[in-house]
């Protein structure tokens, strides 16, 4: 007991003088983030990531949504460091557990393919985070929405914060003006948020997410007004009171194009989640620019690049390192230890 008491107070300061080292060696290797990033390092590192995204979606076509989605649960939460992509240790709760993430998020090991097939062709090159970042305008393309180029050249984290992504991910029952509070914390404007919930345009929601606004909307006993009675019904079937919260439904009409559906169904009161609907339905702010995107495509197209863009920007500033494995930071070499 005692000696293995002593071995883990070893480790720990081991670990610690590590951690010590690594922060100013990558502190100081911190880049601005650049298209083609990559280009002498791993030049076939965009096309390998398309390859998997493409082989991922014939097996799974949501798994597009589920990709994309990790963009947004990781650089709101301290940057796009892939800090979401850290399992749990005994010394850390990671992100994945945290109360937006937990039962919600997935197709993680869609991300640790493309890291294996990227570890091939270039070893230790292409971090975690970027590889979130192409894979995610990836499944935008290979549903049918606009291409883009991405800026590369991040670090992934050395840690992770459940507390962070606790009290920074927003919930579904989330009303417009709180998300336009939320978002301009990061810098983004009232258009980039309406652009950037067009992202449901693919992908589903569990029941879990909307039974409240079906059967007791802000505590009233009654269903969310905002909604209309047919797709009302339609989702009492599929999420009977007390019924499965892990049963999933579609976010638009069409889960599996990325188009502008999903803001024709908010203007016709048949959006998922309270935090869509609202955004038409609640706040004449937000309102303008679901009704433009509902009339015009191509202008949703343009903004949501924009807002992906500009939320891929997003950085803790924190050291980073190129992890080998997502889940997991590098472990210190044994002779740095052993010094
Ligand atoms: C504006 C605030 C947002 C809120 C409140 C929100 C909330 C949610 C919720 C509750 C779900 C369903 C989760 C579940 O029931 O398990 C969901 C799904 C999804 N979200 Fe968001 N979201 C927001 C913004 C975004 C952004 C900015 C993106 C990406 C750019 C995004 C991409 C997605 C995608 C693609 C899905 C479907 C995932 C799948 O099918 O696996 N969301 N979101
Ligand atoms: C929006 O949500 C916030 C925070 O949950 C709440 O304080 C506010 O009253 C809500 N606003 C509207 C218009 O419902
Ligand atoms: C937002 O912009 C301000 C002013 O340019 C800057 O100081 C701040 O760091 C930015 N915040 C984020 C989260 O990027
Ligand atoms: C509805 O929500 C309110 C406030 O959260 C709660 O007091 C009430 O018991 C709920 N009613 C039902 C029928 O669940
Ligand atoms: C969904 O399934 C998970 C894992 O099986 C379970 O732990 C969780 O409680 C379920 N969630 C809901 C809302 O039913």
């Amino acid at each position: 007991m005692m000696s293995a008491f002593f071995i883990s107070l070893l480790h720990i300061s081991f670990f610690l003088l590590f951690q010590k080292t690594a922060i100013t060696a990558a502190a100081a290797a911190a880049t601005q983030l650049r298209p083609g990033f990559y280009a002498e390092t791993c030049p076939a590192a965009e096309s390998i990531v398309r390859d998997v995204m493409a082989k991922t979606m014939k097996r799974e076509i949501r798994n597009a949504a589920s990709v994309m989605r990790l963009q947004f649960h990781d650089c709101f939460v301290n940057g796009c460091d892939a800090s979401l992509l850290l399992d749990d240790t005994p010394d850390m709760l990671g992100e994945k557990l945290s109360l937006s993430n937990i039962n919600s998020l997935r197709s993680y090991e869609v991300i640790d393919g493309a890291k294996a097939a990227l570890e091939q062709a270039c070893p230790g090159v292409v971090s975690c985070a970027d590889i979130i970042i192409m894979a995610a305008r990836d499944a935008v393309v290979l549903s049918g929405g606009p291409n883009w180029e991405v800026k590369l050249g991040r670090l992934d984290s050395l840690t992770a914060s459940q507390e962070d992504a606790n009290r920074i991910m927003p919930s579904p029952r989330s009303n417009a003006s709180y998300l336009i509070d939320l978002f301009s914390q990061f810098n983004l404007s009232v258009q980039d948020l309406v652009a950037l919930s067009g992202s449901h345009s693919i992908g589903n929601g569990r029941c879990f997410s909307i039974v409240f606004r079906l059967y007791n909307q802000s505590g009233t006993g009654r269903p969310d007004p905002a909604m209309d009675p047919e797709y009302r019904e339609k989702l009492d079937r599929l999420c009977p009171l007390g019924g499965d919260g892990n049963v999933t439904g579609d976010l638009d009409a069409t889960p599996y194009v990325f188009d502008n559906q999903y803001f024709k169904d908010l203007v016709s009161l048949r959006g998922f989640l309270n935090s869509d609907q609202t955004l038409f339905s609640l706040d004449a702010r937000t309102r303008e620019y679901v009704q433009h995107f509902s009339r015009d495509q191509e202008v949703f197209f343009a903004a949501f690049v924009e807002g992906m863009i500009k939320m891929g920007d997003l950085q803790s500033g924190r050291p980073g390192e190129v992890r080998k494995n997502c889940r997991k930071v590098n472990s210190p070499p044994l002779h740095a230890l052993l010094k």
